[in-house]
């Protein structure tokens, strides 16, 4: 018996007898930057567009097949900062204040408890590394106070951030000279697993680890082997590189982002809607995406390997989700910064030992903001009051719901709708998209926007609304809000758009 197995018995026999030893759950929260849910599991008629080419992903598989997989898990703004801040809070933009990739909720929002934050107020070691927080400006320097022992980044994170290509193969000879950043934070995830399991083991003192994973966000730099479970001949364009039709105007985005990388720069391309790349581009940068996406899934199977090994897995929650979703070309557009499904929509799935072991699958609604309370929940903590409507002055309150009754039963009647949210501006006038997604629609209005001190929709200054029935259109190609047939359905939508999410709690 090794010493591990050894005081696994030890806490084990412990929290038998009398003296009450409660040996919690530990938590390692997994996340990835910029993944679709462009993973086989995902693989189904409600996926917008199916997942092709064949994915090289194992390890989030093996995680999907012991854990409850959010099929139709949605963010709360698909932009990094904005999305993270609000899952981390469990709290939606318009409370946070957070829209952009410079402010920090706890001097626009309020004094919010994080995730990890929580975890460390419940005695939990709570460590994080890469990119949980948006680092810099966003979070005060990934946010000190909710972690217990000094933040980790990889040294040469800069190294690989070349502005020059949008995507590059990185050749063996190279990585194995200077690791990819990925690579080196697995292996300090698992440098501290190493570290923080006998104390977690014995009961003494549980984890709350978080690794963030910086693949596929651009520029996809990857190593080079990856590109073989891609032949170039299997890569296929977007069906459909137009877009929707009768889209207003407000809701496209010219893909700054990607244009910026000098390899893209130099193609003059205008990022308008209805002109796209050259094709030969297209394919290139989707294959690079799907073999960053398979080195990000290699790297996060390291860390699950060790959290075996360790004998922890057992004893460990552990969540993965990916901040946002990705447009591949679809519709000519690229990156994230909208309100179409492929922008919100957004991997998430929850291993809670002993309860979905032999995993599940859910079809129904839900949100980024439900992680937190879930979380709490797993670990069989105090569960948290919902946030009453002003909540700036509350450290903790959720405004998600606890997933755990989805784990009983994931065909239990759930959230009828979910929101999301995108921030445009136009001659100097904020507008605010919002989005509801019910089980066969999307809708999106495009109202002005207060900013502070109210932070309010102004619903009479509308700049566009959307209309995509997924039942006929399930890639959002066809605008119905000016549609007569859709009229009755546009108005209900429209209700309950402007209702908001309090009314479409899960009745639970
Ligand atoms: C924020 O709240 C934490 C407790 O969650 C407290 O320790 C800290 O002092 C507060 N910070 C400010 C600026 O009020
Ligand atoms: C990036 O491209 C610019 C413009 O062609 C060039 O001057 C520069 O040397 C390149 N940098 C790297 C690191 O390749
Ligand atoms: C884009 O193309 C679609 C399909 O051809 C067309 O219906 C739509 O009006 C075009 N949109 C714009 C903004 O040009
Ligand atoms: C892009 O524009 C520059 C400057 O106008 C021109 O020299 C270059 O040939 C253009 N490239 C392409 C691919 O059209
Ligand atoms: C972990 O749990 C699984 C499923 O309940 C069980 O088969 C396995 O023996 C357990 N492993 C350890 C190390 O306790």
């Amino acid at each position: 018996m090794t010493n591990w197995n050894l005081s696994l018995h030890l806490c084990f026999l412990l929290s038998l007898s009398v003296i009450l030893v409660h040996c919690r759950r530990n938590v390692l929260f997994l996340v990835s930057d910029d993944m679709r849910p462009q993973l086989p599991i995902y693989y189904g008629p409600d996926f917008p567009t199916p997942v092709h080419p064949p994915m090289h992903s194992p390890n989030l598989d093996m995680l999907a097949s012991k854990s409850l997989l959010l099929k139709r898990a949605y963010v709360q703004q698909a932009v990094c900062s904005p999305s993270r801040t609000s899952l981390l809070t469990g709290r939606r933009p318009d409370t946070t204040h957070v829209y952009d990739l410079v402010k920090y909720f706890r001097n626009v929002g309020g004094n919010f408890t994080t995730i990890p934050e929580y975890f460390k107020q419940q005695g939990y070691r709570s460590i994080g590394m890469g990119k949980i927080f948006h680092p810099g400006r966003a979070s005060g320097n990934d946010d000190p106070i909710s972690w217990t022992e000094p933040y980790f980044h990889a040294p040469n994170l800069g190294l690989y951030g070349t502005r020059n290509h949008s995507w590059r193969a990185v050749p063996r000879s190279e990585y194995e000279e200077q690791p990819l950043p990925d690579t080196q934070l697995a292996d300090n995830a698992i440098k501290v697993l190493r570290d923080v399991a006998p104390a977690a083991l014995r009961g003494e003192q549980n984890f709350f680890v978080a690794v963030g994973f910086h693949k596929p966000h651009l520029p996809f730099v990857f190593p080079e082997d990856f590109l073989a479970y891609y032949p170039i001949e299997s890569i296929r364009l977007p069906d459909n590189e137009f877009a929707p039709v009768n889209m207003p105007e407000i809701a496209w985005v010219s893909y700054g982002e990607l244009r910026s990388y000098y390899d893209i720069l130099k193609l003059n391309a205008s990022g308008n809607p209805n002109t796209s790349l050259p094709n030969d581009v297209v394919i290139n940068l989707r294959r690079a995406y799907y073999s960053a996406l398979s080195h990000t899934d290699d790297e996060l199977g390291r860390v699950l390997q060790e959290l075996e090994n360790l004998g922890l897995a057992n004893d460990t929650i552990v969540s993965f989700w990916g901040d946002h979703g990705w447009q591949l070309g679809e519709h000519g557009e690229w990156c994230k910064h909208t309100n179409f499904e492929d922008a919100v929509h957004a991997p998430m799935m929850i291993h809670v030992p002993g309860v979905t072991d032999k995993g599940l699958v859910t079809e129904r609604l839900t949100e980024f903001v439900d992680l937190f309370p879930t979380l709490v929940e797993a670990a069989e903590l105090e569960p948290l009051p919902l946030c009453p409507e002003n909540s700036d002055q509350i450290g903790l309150c959720r405004e998600g719901t606890s997933l755990m009754p989805l784990m009983r039963d994931p065909t239990m009647e759930w959230k009828e709708a979910v929101f999301s949210q995108y921030p445009r501006s136009k001659n100097g006038l904020s507008i605010m998209g919002y989005s509801i997604r019910t089980d066969q629609y999307r809708y999106t209005e495009w109202p002005g926007f207060s900013g502070p001190p109210a932070y309010k929709p102004e619903w009479e200054t509308m700049f566009g609304v959307e209309l995509y029935d997924h039942n006929s259109d399930p890639e959002e190609n066809y605008n119905r809000a000016d549609d007569p047939k859709y009229a009755t359905i546009r108005n209900k939508l429209r209700d309950q758009l402007r209702t908001g999410w309090r009314k479409f709690l899960p009745p639970v």
